[in-house]
């Protein structure tokens, strides 16, 4: 299979997100967490199918997401060591890499629309990592590790998509057309969810840059008013 290519309309703006240390060390132990859920889910999903060889897909495809989790903590964390700042930033926001099974309740979906999900998902991760790695020719520890990868996603992608061929082939396609339209309407809600939070923070800040400065320049005056020291009860009435 031909690799990956990366998002190159968005080079830009992760050139700047892998940039900062700090910020490299945050993600990569946010993404640590994701594959390491990611691989309880396919364990989950290991053992409620009635299928043997997809079963064992799962449970190589689990394995591998646990040692990704490994391998981004481990990096995380020697980023970390080197003293890096910890404090977040709007920034962090951008760059989801690999979201697993988190949108999906593997208990409750068909073994169609799961396999349909987990191609589209791999096949997203595949393409943030490629992002990734064409971004980070000044960290090359961190390139090479989405460079490793980068290879076990476009496994994935490509054996989710074979499986689902082979359980369903009359409506493999249905599936993935399904699978799609979630994963737009997830996105329009995070976008939605995340449009909300700047514009609470954005009318927050003018409410305390607008509203509060009159009261208080008026509780100044007031106070210049009031005379020093102990008044008797007769001075403070009149
Ligand atoms: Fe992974
Ligand atoms: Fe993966």
């Amino acid at each position: 299979m031909a690799a990956t290519p990366p998002n190159r309309l968005l080079l830009p703006l992760y050139w700047l997100i892998w940039l900062n240390a700090g910020r490299r060390s945050r993600k990569l132990l946010q993404f640590s967490e994701v594959e390491a859920n990611g691989g309880k889910d396919l364990i989950r999903a290991a053992e409620l199918t009635g299928d043997a060889r997809l079963r064992q897909r799962f449970l190589a495809h689990a394995r591998d997401e646990e040692r990704h989790a490994s391998m981004f903590r481990a990096r995380g964390l020697t980023l970390l060591e080197h003293g890096v700042r910890q404090r977040p930033a709007f920034l962090d926001r951008f760059g989801s890499g690999e979201r697993g099974l988190d949108e999906l309740r593997v208990d409750e979906e068909e073994i169609e629309a799961l396999l349909a999900f987990v191609h589209l998902s791999e096949r997203a991760a595949a393409r943030e990592f490629a992002t990734y790695r064409t971004v980070l020719s000044h960290d090359p520890q961190t390139q090479a590790l989405f460079q490793r990868i980068l290879r076990d996603e476009e496994s994935h992608m490509s054996y989710s998509l074979a499986e689902l061929e082979r359980i369903a082939p009359s409506t493999s396609r249905r599936a993935l057309w399904k699978a799609r339209l979630r994963r737009v309407w997830r996105s329009y809600l995070r976008l939605a969810m995340g449009l909300a939070d700047v514009i609470s923070t954005v009318l927050l800040l003018l409410q305390y840059f607008i509203l509060i400065p009159p009261f208080a320049v008026a509780a100044k005056l007031s106070a210049r008013r009031d005379k020093r020291g102990w008044q008797s009860r007769h001075e403070v009435r009149s």
